[in-house]
């Protein structure tokens, strides 16, 4: 197994909006992050992700690019951005961007030629069709609007947008494209940029022939959401080899590319180490969202013997493949410790739970702002207070087309929605979590009175300080970071647990998912002459019989064995 930097780092998410204020604009900002630099440092982080900083119309926050060159205002200019970086290198601190180009905004320069007229030089950046019998080419469902096609009067054709139709697609076929898009690449890693995480990369080579996708049954939208179609596409490793050839390979970088849909076998294709794609890929196995038609909005349930046994199979799958990335939050998803945790009576437990798996299993650990302190999912009364595009176009599907009952479909939000992610940082429990001196530009959650850093930071038992020893152990045993995955126990219900082995070196992980008090047997086959405590999100000393443990409630602990 190769030694590579970015396997041993642990990446930190910062969703720039959320994050800082440092001029009172109520919208985060570089300034703010630089201000928080030391804050990071002490956590112990390795790298920073940035979500996009780009100029944008933000229609999706940014993931609608119209400057690949230039900072969006509310955030700063580029001389701050060289700051930031300058200023996180200097603690040791890399930085990687957001990498969206899959689209742009519709108010890109390319675009806005593109539209201009059929010949232009810029048509073929992007995917057009003419109307098929007077309506759209075929009936693909988008993630943020009913059809991807959007018709354009002036030319009278419609072009693809699998997203907003702020967000057209480009088109990758076009090698012109592709140039400009590897320059600007190296023109971000010529300033010195440690990676990139890539939007939706996957979807980047399209089918030739767009046909209709299937019609599940009994269902009742005109367009049906098929990703199954707009993702892992033929075409799709050789633009990755290409931009692997031109670009990533010629700087000691790091990539994660997001790529929905994804199974173990098109992953070991997208980071196999001999394959010069990607060094580690998003999978989603376990952020489904229910069945085919999107705008329901329940998750996918779970069982703990399924969820173990998909975290089994990309740890095992991956093994000495490619490399996993390992998150249960994002700024697209709800809350971890909501969602697979317990946000109420555990929330401290169950966040150090997740926690200690997330860092134990092998793999590069991505923790997103605000759950080193445990936020939660936040539940506005009004749907007004929501800013996020695709709640808002969900709420008006489901309540003004599907006829849902308004309560119904503010609660799927309560769950589901994405702006669970995005509200701001709370560093104490001042006005507005600390977050700014003025109006945020979404509100904050309630109870940033008793979940925020500064309270994090006074009590020694917290979230936060679990982190730390955390990633401190990472650092200290190689065991975390290089070590082989062994499954314990597969068939229980109520305990994950695993071994970590390299060469003599072992770590048993015992995690216990619930509110419950099972049993832990230790399989008898393990053997070991001493157990050694790492770390626990309970008290104990550490000298119990762990043969038989009686756990507590999202009790989790880590052994060395000796
Ligand atoms: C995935 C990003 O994470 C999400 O926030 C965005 O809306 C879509 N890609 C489109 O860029």
């Amino acid at each position: 197994m190769n030694r590579k930097w970015w396997k041993e780092a642990v990446v930190y998410q910062i969703y720039p909006r959320s994050f800082y204020d440092s001029n009172a604009d109520g919208i985060g900002d570089l300034r703010g992050i630089m201000e928080k630099l030391d804050y990071l440092k002490e956590l112990g982080v390795d790298v920073l992700w940035l979500c996009p900083i780009y100029r944008s119309p933000n229609d999706d926050n940014g993931y609608d690019i119209s400057d690949y060159y230039g900072i969006l205002e509310e955030f700063g200019s580029l001389q701050d951005f060289e700051e930031l970086l300058a200023k996180a290198h200097s603690k040791g601190i890399k930085i990687i961007m957001d990498l969206v180009v899959n689209h742009t905004s519709d108010e890109h320069p390319w675009f806005i030629e593109a539209r201009s007229s059929r010949d232009s030089k810029k048509r073929d950046y992007y995917i057009w069709r003419d109307a098929k019998e007077g309506a759209e080419p075929n009936n693909w469902g988008s993630f943020f609007s009913p059809s991807v096609w959007e018709w354009d009067e002036k030319t009278q054709q419609y072009y693809l947008h699998l997203f907003s139709k702020k967000q057209p697609d480009l088109n990758w076929k076009n090698p012109a494209l592709r140039r400009e898009i590897y320059d600007m690449m190296k023109w971000w890693l010529d300033k010195g940029v440690d990676g990139f995480r890539m939007d939706v990369i996957n979807a980047i080579a399209k089918m030739d022939s767009f046909p209709d996708a299937p019609r599940p049954e009994n269902h009742t939208m005109k367009y049906v959401f098929f990703p199954q179609y707009y993702f892992n596409q033929p075409g799709i490793h050789e633009f990755l080899q290409e931009m692997n050839r031109e670009v990533l390979s010629k700087y000691d970088i790091m990539t994660v590319g997001e790529t929905c849909c994804v199974t173990t076998d098109m992953a070991k294709l997208y980071t196999g180490e001999d394959r010069n794609e990607l060094n580690m890929v998003f999978q989603f196995e376990l952020m489904g969202i229910d069945n085919g038609e999107k705008w329901k909005w329940e998750y996918r349930p779970w069982k703990l013997t399924e969820f173990k046994e998909i975290m089994s199979k990309w740890q095992t799958e991956l093994e000495s493949v490619g490399w996993n990335s390992l998150y249960l939050n994002n700024h697209d998803q709800p809350r971890m410790v909501s969602r697979f945790g317990n946000d109420r009576k555990y929330r401290v437990e169950s966040a150090k739970m997740l926690a200690t798996m997330l860092h134990t299993l092998k793999g590069t650990p991505f923790i997103y702002q605000g759950e080193e302190i445990g936020m939660t999912n936040v539940a506005f009364d009004s749907i007004y207070d929501y800013r996020d595009i695709e709640s808002l176009n969900f709420y008006n599907i489901a309540v003004n087309h599907e006829k849902m009952d308004p309560r119904s479909a503010l609660e799927a939000i309560h769950r589901i929605g994405r702006d669970n992610a995005r509200t701001p940082m709370q560093w104490s429990d001042e006005e507005n979590a600390g977050f700014t001196a003025g109006k945020p530009w979404i509100k904050v959650n309630p109870n940033y009175k008793w979940i925020n850093v500064r309270q994090a930071m006074e009590d020694a038992d917290s979230i936060l300080n679990y982190y730390k020893k955390l990633i401190l152990l990472r650092r200290e045993y190689d065991v975390m970071v290089y070590g082989k995955y062994i499954p314990l126990l597969e068939d229980d219900e109520d305990i994950y647990s695993y071994i970590r082995q390299l060469g003599r070196s072992r770590l048993l992980v015992i995690l216990n998912f619930f509110d419950k008090n099972p049993l832990f047997l230790l399989p008898e086959w393990l053997e070991y002459n001493e157990a050694k405590l790492l770390i626990s999100n309970y008290r104990t000393d550490g000298k119990d019989d762990i043969s038989e443990i009686r756990l507590r409630p999202y009790e989790a602990r880590v052994y060395e064995l000796i």
